[in-house]
């Protein structure tokens, strides 16, 4: 017999241990299983064989070809792999793995304010982005025109108020239109908080932004003291940047509430230089002008009502010295937190 299948396997294996690419397995397949291949060639030698060959001739045609097939399909895994700088890839190291992302610094610190005055049975509410001249100034006791308004510079959108003719819609300055709406929807006793966006057409620069963020908190019942505002943000404070905090409350107006304040956090305590006192919210008792707004009884009612600034509660407790880098989303920045 002229064939030596023993040898020829040797070989076959041989040469698939070699292939590299898909098409050094094409070639391979092509020597062995293609028209001109050895497998044809071994059965084309049949009709010229000793009949006493013919049936280990067969045989040895189809083994081969089984064989073949085996090693084809046992290197094609490995070879369909791409190369990368003419270097297999190593499918057995460990994988860089995607980077997950996750909550953005001013989302953590929204949640961590609202956390705390939930503890404290707040309820949150949010109220709308776009507002109305009502709810924004008026029912606030900014009357139209009146100077007051500027201090809250406003964006006005291109479309009319449907509920109030001739006035136009716009973009809330504060977050504390929402006191407005929750106090003409519900009846005190209350104790809300409404977390939000707020804008205004500042120039941005490392402390302002034409879009910011606020929490409003507002309680009314019918013996809320200023007292005990004070004592409320006292508390959240503390538990918000460490029971280390220095914090005053400074006299201020607001055409809202009456008497107001302003409370200033001492950066110094928490390790940032740039300034001594920081101002982080406004509050004062309800002005009765506004419950006579939204139409409560006189007299009947006391309450309460801050609005602070997230952004500026971050870059206290983080350190933060650039208002710009909650928008920028650089990366660096954000995996920081
Ligand atoms: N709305 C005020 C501001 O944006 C803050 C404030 C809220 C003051 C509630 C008093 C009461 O500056």
């Amino acid at each position: 017999m002229q064939w030596n299948f023993q040898e020829i396997h040797t070989q076959a294996q041989a040469e698939a241990q070699a292939i590299d690419s898909p098409q050094a397995m094409e070639v391979f397949r092509l020597k062995y299983l293609g028209k001109k291949g050895v497998v044809a060639a071994v059965f084309a030698s049949l009709g010229g064989a000793l009949p006493t060959d013919k049936a280990a001739i067969g045989k040895g045609a189809n083994d081969l070809r089984s064989f073949v097939e085996q090693l084809i399909s046992e290197k094609s895994s490995n070879v369909s792999v791409p190369k990368i700088f003419g270097e297999q890839v190593d499918t057995s190291l460990p994988g860089t793995g995607e980077p997950l992302g996750h909550t953005h610094i001013l989302t953590q610190t929204m949640q961590e304010i609202i956390a705390v005055f939930e503890g404290m049975g707040f309820v949150t509410i949010e109220t709308p982005e776009v507002e109305t001249e009502f709810h924004n100034f008026t029912g606030l006791n900014i009357p139209i025109d009146h100077p007051s308004r500027d201090a809250f510079d406003t964006f006005y959108l291109d479309a009319e108020d449907p509920s109030s003719k001739g006035r136009r819609l716009l973009l809330r300055s504060h977050t504390s239109p929402g006191q407005v709406r929750i106090m003409k929807q519900h009846k005190p006793p209350m104790a809300v908080i409404v977390p939000g966006r707020v804008y205004r057409p500042d120039a941005v620069d490392a402390s302002h932004s034409f879009m910011f963020h606020q929490v409003e908190g507002l309680l009314v019942d019918d013996k809320a003291q200023f007292s005990e505002l004070k004592g409320l943000l006292t508390e959240f404070c503390r538990r918000f940047f460490g029971p280390k905090v220095i914090m005053r409350f400074r006299p201020h107006f607001f055409p809202f509430t009456e008497p107001s304040a302003e409370v200033d956090i001492n950066a110094e305590i928490l390790g940032i230089q740039r300034k001594k006192w920081l101002e982080i919210l406004g509050c004062g008792m309800v002005n009765p002008k506004v419950f006579e707004q939204v139409g409560y009884p006189k007299g009947k009612y006391k309450g309460f009502a801050f609005g602070m600034g997230v952004e500026r509660m971050a870059m206290l407790k983080y350190g933060i010295n650039d208002i710009r880098l909650f928008y920028e989303n650089d990366v660096r920045f954000l995996k920081q937190f």
